[in-house]
């Protein structure tokens, strides 16, 4: 496997100014960065609920270059410049569709629609491959909608913000991980993302096959946060503030048969959530689901998977967009 920590290592801070940077991990974020972000969230909420005409990026076109499979980051990405004045180019499966096919290579592909765009949102299948592009595309800003089984730093933001809108803060939590640790990207930023802040601890559910890499492991545990492995239900804290269960990534398996060794161990049904969630958990998924959780558990109020989850990526991006893209 890899380190995710080594990948993005050499991207700029964003230190209180967003603008024209690239957006690759976590690593480059502060609180007082995820602040100055989450200040601008209401008024997007206000621009996307009430039809506000927007003219914010007016002008700007951004594009969306997504090789692998996507629901929520691309229709939210594209909901997103839309809602704020700018115009989406959408690439999707340029591997099957694009000059790629004819033999393009990868640097070629970012340079041809770095020259046709104000900004690039990139989706690949390899760690890495966001940085790679910033350092291509010199003149327009990478945002990182997904490298592999490395990060998913916007997903990460809007997973914040949920947490935050319900709790007012973002330290001192208890969160409870559950599902693919070693290959989820969303668990990866997530866990960078609530390193940020003081006294948060993390329990981090999973077949021992799916535990992070012991590489990982270390490198997050040195940005100080406290991590507990579990392997048994049993051992679940009664008062986690949070649930992030999350899909096992059947993609990064080798075989089919791997995958198939894994099986879905941990379902969340409402007894389950009963049994071992608190009154005040919330149960959080970034999607898609494919099983972990069953669809009767959706209409507890408890769960915002469907709901203020799914509609704070959109905030959360035109957020972003505009604070990069002013
Ligand atoms: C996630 C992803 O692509 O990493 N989906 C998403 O962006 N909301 C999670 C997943 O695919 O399991």
């Amino acid at each position: 496997m890899h380190s995710t920590n080594s990948a993005y290592k050499r991207f700029d801070k964003i230190n209180g100014n967003f603008k024209g940077k690239d957006i690759v991990s976590l690593d480059q974020f502060s609180q007082k960065d995820i602040k100055i972000l989450f200040d601008e969230v209401p008024k997007m909420r206000e621009i996307a609920l009430n039809a506000r005409p927007s003219k914010i990026i007016e002008g700007k076109i951004v594009v969306l270059l997504f090789y692998e499979p996507s629901s929520r980051t691309f229709g939210s990405f594209s909901t997103a410049v839309k809602q704020i004045g700018g115009q989406t180019v959408e690439i999707l499966n340029p591997q099957d569709f694009s000059s790629i096919v004819k033999g393009e290579t990868f640097e070629d592909t970012i340079r041809v629609f770095e020259a046709y765009s104000d900004a690039i949102i990139l989706r690949h299948p390899q760690v890495g491959s966001a940085s790679k592009a910033a350092q291509i595309a010199k003149l327009v800003p990478v945002i990182n909608a997904g490298d592999g089984v490395g990060e998913h730093p916007t997903q990460t933001l809007l997973d914040l913000y949920t947490i935050y809108e319900k709790f007012g803060r973002l330290d001192n939590l208890t969160v409870l991980f559950a599902g693919d640790m070693l290959n989820g990207r969303t668990v990866h930023s997530l866990i960078k993302g609530l390193a940020l802040y003081p006294k948060n601890t993390l329990y981090l559910l999973s077949l021992p096959s799916l535990k992070l890499s012991r590489k990982e492991y270390s490198n997050f545990l040195n940005l100080g946060i406290k991590l507990v492995e579990l392997e048994s239900v049993n051992d679940i804290p009664k008062n986690a503030d949070v649930w992030y269960w999350t899909r096992i990534q059947k993609e990064r398996f080798k075989s089919i048969k791997d995958y198939e060794k894994t099986s879905n161990k941990f379902v969340v049904n409402q007894e389950f959530l009963d049994t071992y969630a608190s009154k005040n958990t919330i149960l959080m998924h970034p999607l898609p689901r494919v099983g972990e959780i069953t669809p009767k558990v959706d209409d507890d109020p408890r769960a915002v998977y469907l709901k203020s989850q799914i509609r704070n990526g959109t905030y959360v991006r035109m957020a972003l967009l505009t604070k990069v893209l002013e």
